[in-house]
């Protein structure tokens, strides 16, 4: 964690009082100077802080900022040491986090976004990550799976999402196959996981799973391409939102953690199933040359979707590759 975030950690466990700029230094092992920078720069945050000579600091006003901290404490308790990093903004995490990644970064690994300027979607689409709204994650797994079983992750990720959101924001929540998240008729969250593969042996070298939550409307809108498509997960703001995102993210990490430790048992195939936006749905399967339609029949064991396309009486598995679904 960012010496900033351990401060903001520390002043926010005396919320009344005022902490010493001593104390500060010597329970974080800093100097007292560089305190004084890392305060300087949350206030260039927006954070406002009071200071008083022979006193110390004390938080005034927090803007309603993703903290390391928080998402912290609601990791589970594993053998894999966790390191958030909060950032301000960035091109996109999974491009940053590949990039790591490919440094040695260890499994846990996690970055998050306050916005991403070009966030990316499913079949080169972008995704649109304003500030004050959602949650850009992405987190470094090195899994010792076969690659064909990588969409298992995509489909824990899932799963976790759809919980996560519907504790946190007690919306009721459905999920498109394979990555989409919905609520209130509107696309909440999407996923994206991308993986290194080893040629020698066909297992993942690491795959980054990145996942866009909208939590908040954006302060300017949707654009208009977005319009009465994607929504926030709340349909009303709540008076006090503060700290909303960063547990929505922990609870959203601590759920996946379970999943992901038992990918192979698949413990979240059924409630995949459960909330599926499209079972028995007339649905329109699009491959990037032709649209079909077709009712959605079933969810296999290897997440493929079963298909009957119009017209004909057997039925296909669809892969998820470079397919997309609508729902007529
Ligand atoms: C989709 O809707 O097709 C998937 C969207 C995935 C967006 C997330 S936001 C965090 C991570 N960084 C990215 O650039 N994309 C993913």
């Amino acid at each position: 964690m960012k010496l900033s975030e351990r401060i903001l950690t520390l002043l926010s466990e005396n919320p009344d009082g005022y902490t010493s700029g001593n104390e500060i230094a010597e329970r974080l092992a800093v100097s007292r100077n560089a305190v004084w920078k890392a305060v300087e720069k949350l206030r260039s945050d927006g954070y406002e802080i009071d200071a008083i000579t022979n006193k110390g600091y004390r938080i005034h006003h927090e803007p309603d900022r993703i903290s390391a901290g928080a998402v912290m404490k609601l990791l589970p308790q594993t053998e894999t040491p966790f390191r958030v990093t909060v950032v301000e903004s960035i091109s996109s995490t999974n491009d940053a986090l590949r990039l790591r990644a490919e440094e040695g970064a260890p499994e846990g690994t996690i970055l998050i976004a306050e916005s991403q300027t070009s966030g990316r979607g499913r079949l080169n689409r972008s995704f649109y990550s304003p500030k004050n709204s959602g949650i850009y994650l992405s987190a470094l797994l090195r899994p010792t799976i076969p690659a064909p079983e990588a969409l298992s992750i995509t489909t824990a990720a899932a799963v976790a999402a759809a919980e996560a959101i519907e504790s946190c924001c007690g919306a009721d929540t459905k999920i498109k196959w394979v990555n989409d998240i919905f609520a209130n008729g509107k696309k909440i969250a999407g996923i994206l996981t991308e993986a290194a593969i080893n040629l020698e042996n066909g297992r993942l070298d690491y795959a980054v799973l990145g996942i866009g939550i909208n939590i908040f409307d954006p302060e300017d809108g949707w654009p208009a391409e977005l319009t009465g498509i994607a929504g926030g997960a709340l349909s009303v703001c709540p008076a006090d939102r503060r700290g909303l995102r960063s547990r929505v993210a922990g609870t959203f990490l601590n759920l996946f953690w379970r999943y992901y430790r038992d990918l192979g048992g698949k413990p979240f195939l059924n409630a995949y199933r459960a909330r599926s936006l499209v079972l028995g749905r007339e649905i329109i399967v699009d491959d990037g040359v032709s649209r079909r339609r077709a009712t959605a029949l079933a969810i296999d064991e290897e997440f493929r979707l079963i298909v009957r396309f119009d017209g004909e009486s057997r039925e296909t598995a669809l892969s998820t590759g470079e397919v997309s679904v609508r729902i007529v």
